[in-house]
């Protein structure tokens, strides 16, 4: 059955010219499926670049935003239209608007992981692979607001020496890991290398020896000698880092980490995605090109 809907799928992004692109937590045949995998700078930045006439994002409805702010001209199509972020959904253009009435000589830094509307009223955009680098490129004498994410906002505070305004939001499915569950997994596993991403809480973070967005990981892994790893991130990632990494061993450091949203996509739904062309993400033209600014910051600053 499934490899009958594979092959549709195939002859459907043909006929389309279409390209799947899967972020790392995706379910693990979803990323088998993909053309391309990775973490939110880099399908940001692919976005940009294919050649395809359509996008099928596989992913979360910012990432998919984003794709739509970079690449106008061509269709993006989300598979499920309710693959949300409550982390996103935690701060409104609204309450950014009112927060910079509070601080008018700030600049603010918004995480992508937000609404199109939040990165409008943003002046620089960022991912978890390259916050600390955009945060640096500032002035120093300019106070920062750093939005939604407080956990990842910490870190970067930390990194760059640099007090930023923060946010209160936070990612439920990272906060749910526990400063046991690493303890727990290190007694287990005593030589491991542990690797969190920067949206977990401080406890956690400061028991990790490298803290790294999802394409870090895999980078990281890649050039290591270590044979075994504590993922302290969203599940979907033992698979990239299994495959990738066959030799090694990737230990979860809890089975609970599951983005609900993240796992809403199917191969039904890509396959219903490239028959129905279904569903569209559009973002209004205004709101389009003031986000535009900041996500083309974004993609120039790199990482190092
Ligand atoms: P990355 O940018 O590291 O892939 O993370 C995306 C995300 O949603 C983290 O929860
Ligand atoms: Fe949003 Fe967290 Fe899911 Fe990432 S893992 S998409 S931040 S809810």
């Amino acid at each position: 059955m499934s490899e009958q809907l594979l092959g549709e799928i195939e002859k459907l992004k043909t006929e389309h010219n279409a390209v799947i692109l899967a972020h790392n937590y995706q379910p693990a045949e979803i990323q088998d499926l993909a053309d391309f995998r990775g973490d939110s700078l880099g399908l940001s930045v692919k976005a940009a670049e294919t050649d395809a006439e359509k996008i099928v994002f596989c992913g979360v409805r910012f990432m998919a935003e984003t794709a739509a702010i970079l690449s106008p001209q061509k269709t993006v199509l989300l598979p499920d239209k309710l693959a949300g972020c409550p982390l996103a959904d935690m701060i409104t253009a609204e309450q950014l608007r009112e927060l910079k009435t509070k601080h008018p000589d700030a600049m603010v830094v918004c995480y992508v992981n937000s609404s199109a509307e939040v990165k409008a009223e943003s002046d620089y955009c960022c991912t978890s692979a390259n916050a600390v680098e955009v945060v640096n490129s500032l002035p120093k004498d300019k106070p920062i607001i750093f939005v939604p994410d407080q956990h990842l906002g910490r870190f970067v505070s930390e990194r760059t020496g640099r007090e930023l305004i923060l946010w209160p939001g936070y990612c439920h499915v990272h906060v749910a890991i526990t400063e046991q569950d690493i303890k727990n997994a290190k007694a287990k596993h005593p030589d491991a290398v542990v690797m969190a991403h920067p949206e977990c809480t401080e406890p956690v973070k400061d028991l990790s020896d490298q803290l790294l967005s999802t394409g870090q990981m895999l980078r990281y892994a890649h050039k290591s000698d270590a044979k075994e790893f504590i993922i302290a991130t969203e599940i979907g990632m033992i698979h990239a880092l299994k495959k990738q990494n066959p030799q090694a061993e990737f230990i979860p450091a809890t089975e609970k980490a599951v983005c609900p949203n993240m796992k809403r996509i199917t191969l039904e739904k890509v396959f219903w995605s490239l028959q129905d062309m279904q569903y569209k993400v559009t973002v209004p033209q205004d709101i389009r090109t003031k986000a535009k600014k900041a996500i083309d910051r974004m993609v120039e600053i790199l990482p190092r």
